[in-house]
C-alpha cells in the first residue's frame, strides 16, 4: 500500500479549510492507503504558545480528527512530540537545506510580515521539519490544501538531494493530494482570500460552532449591493460564498442562486440563510460527536499511544536506515 502522511498545526479548533482541504480527504484516504495522520505540535512552537494552550490545542485537534471520522484502527494518527525521531531527521536535512531556498519560501516571507518581532530559527526552517515528518515514514502522497503547495516541492527537493549525496534511491517523491481534480482553497466570510485562524474569528466557520454561531457569521459575511447587469462576473466576496455553497449545498442549490445571480433576481438574505442552513446540516453531527469524544480522556490517551507506538516503529527503521547511509556506524 502506498504511504499517506499529513499534519495539522494544532492552534485551534479546526475550521471548514482544514477540513475541506485536508481532513475530508484523510477520512476518504484511511482505507486505501497506508495512512499516518498527526497533531504538528512542534511545528506550533514557531509561535511560542503558552503550555496550557498547547496542550488544550493538541486536545482539540486529536478530538476534532476523531470527530470527522478518522478511525484509529484504519490510520495511525499520532501526536509528532510523541516520535521524537523527526527531530534527528529534521537535523540531518538541515545539512542540505541551504540559507537561499529557505528564505525564498512563500510562509516564511508572509511569517516575516506578520510576526517580525519573532522571526526565529524555527520559522526559517519550517520547511525542513516538514520534510522530516513526509519523509520519515517514506509517503509518497499528502493530502493537503493549496497552501501547502510549496513545502511539498521543498519536501522533494530535500529528499532528492539527500539521495544524491548518499548514492542511493532511499526517499520517493511526494506530491500533494486532493480528491478533488485540484487541491482545495476554501474561501473565508471577510471577502478576500482564505479561510484561515489568522484571519480572525468571524472569518472561520469552525467544525465546533454551533448552530446559532454559523447564522450570525454567515449573515454578517461580506457581500455588496448585488448585481446591476445580467450575467456581470462575481465580484471576490460573492464568488467566495459561491465556493462555499458549492462545498456544503447540493448542486441544485447552487445552480438555483447562481442563476438568481445572473438575472439580478438575487437575493444576499435568502442566499446566505441557505448557505447557513447547509453549513449546519453538515457540521452538526460532528460538532455533536466532537462533545461527546471531548469527554473522554482514557479513550483519547489509548488512542495517542496506541499511534505514538506504531508511528516509533516506522520512524526507528528509517533512522536506522538513514544513520548507516550518513556513515554513523557501529564499531
Ligand atoms: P495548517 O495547520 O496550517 O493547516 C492544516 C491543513 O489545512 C489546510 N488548510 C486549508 N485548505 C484549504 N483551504 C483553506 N482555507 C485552508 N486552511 C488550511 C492546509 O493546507 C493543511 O493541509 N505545514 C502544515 C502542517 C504540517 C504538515 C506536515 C502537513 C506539518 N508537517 C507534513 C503535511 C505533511 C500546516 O501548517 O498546516
Amino acid at each position: 500500500k502506498e504511504i499517506v502522511v499529513s499534519g495539522i498545526r494544532p492552534t485551534g479548533k479546526l475550521h471548514l479549510g482544514n477540513y475541506f482541504g485536508a481532513v475530508s480527504n484523510f477520512v476518504k484516504m484511511q482505507h486505501e492507503y497506508n495512512c499516518y495522520f498527526f497533531i504538528a505540535d512542534f511545528h506550533s512552537l514557531t509561535t511560542h504558545p503558552t503550555p496550557a494552550d498547547l496542550h488544550g490545542n493538541v486536545k482539540n485537534v486529536l478530538v476534532e480528527y476523531l470527530a470527522s471520522g478518522i478511525d484509529p484502527e484504519a490510520s495511525t494518527i499520532y501526536i509528532q512530540s510523541d516520535v521524537p525521531e523527526v527531530t534527528e531527521l529534521y537535523l540531518y536535512l538541515n545539512m542540505n537545506a541551504y540559507m537561499g531556498e529557505l528564505e525564498r519560501s512563500t510562509s516564511f516571507k508572509d511569517k516575516i510580515r506578520s510576526q517580525p518581532d519573532n522571526v526565529n530559527a524555527g520559522l526559517l526552517t519550517y520547511p525542513s521539519l516538514m520534510a522530516a515528518d513526509i519523509l520519515l515514514h517514506k509517503a509518497t502522497k499528502v493530502p493537503v490544501g493549496k497552501d501547502q503547495e510549496q513545502h511539498l516541492e521543498m519536501t522533494r527537493t530535500f529528499g532528492n538531494r539527500f539521495n544524491r549525496l548518499y548514492h542511493h534511491d532511499y526517499f520517493p517523491e511526494a506530491f500533494a493530494f486532493n480528491y478533488a481534480a485540484n487541491l482545495v482553497k476554501v474561501p473565508g466570510l471577510d471577502g478576500k482570500g482564505k479561510m484561515g485562524k489568522s484571519e480572525g474569528d468571524a472569518n472561520c466557520i469552525y467544525l465546533a460552532d454551533t448552530a446559532d454561531v454559523i447564522h450570525k457569521k454567515v449573515l454578517k459575511a461580506v457581500s455588496d449591493g448585488g448585481p446591476t447587469e445580467e450575467n456581470q462576473p462575481k465580484p471576490e466576496p460573492i464568488q467566495n460564498l459561491f465556493d462555499l455553497m458549492k462545498i456544503v449545498s447540493s448542486a441544485d442549490t447552487l445552480v438555483h442562486f447562481n442563476d438568481l445571480y445572473n438575472k439580478c433576481a438575487i437575493r444576499y438574505g435568502d442566499f446566505k440563510k441557505q448557505l447557513a442552513e447547509d453549513m449546519i446540516i453538515f457540521n452538526s453531527p460532528i460538532r455533536e460527536r466532537i462533545e461527546e469524544i471531548s469527554k473522554d480522556d482514557d479513550y483519547l490517551r489509548k488512542v495517542a499511544n496506541h499511534g505514538a507506538e506504531k508511528a516509533r516503529e516506522s520512524a526507528r527503521k528509517t533512522i536506522k536506515e538513514v544513520r548507516e547511509l550518513i556513515g554513523f556506524k557501529p564499531f
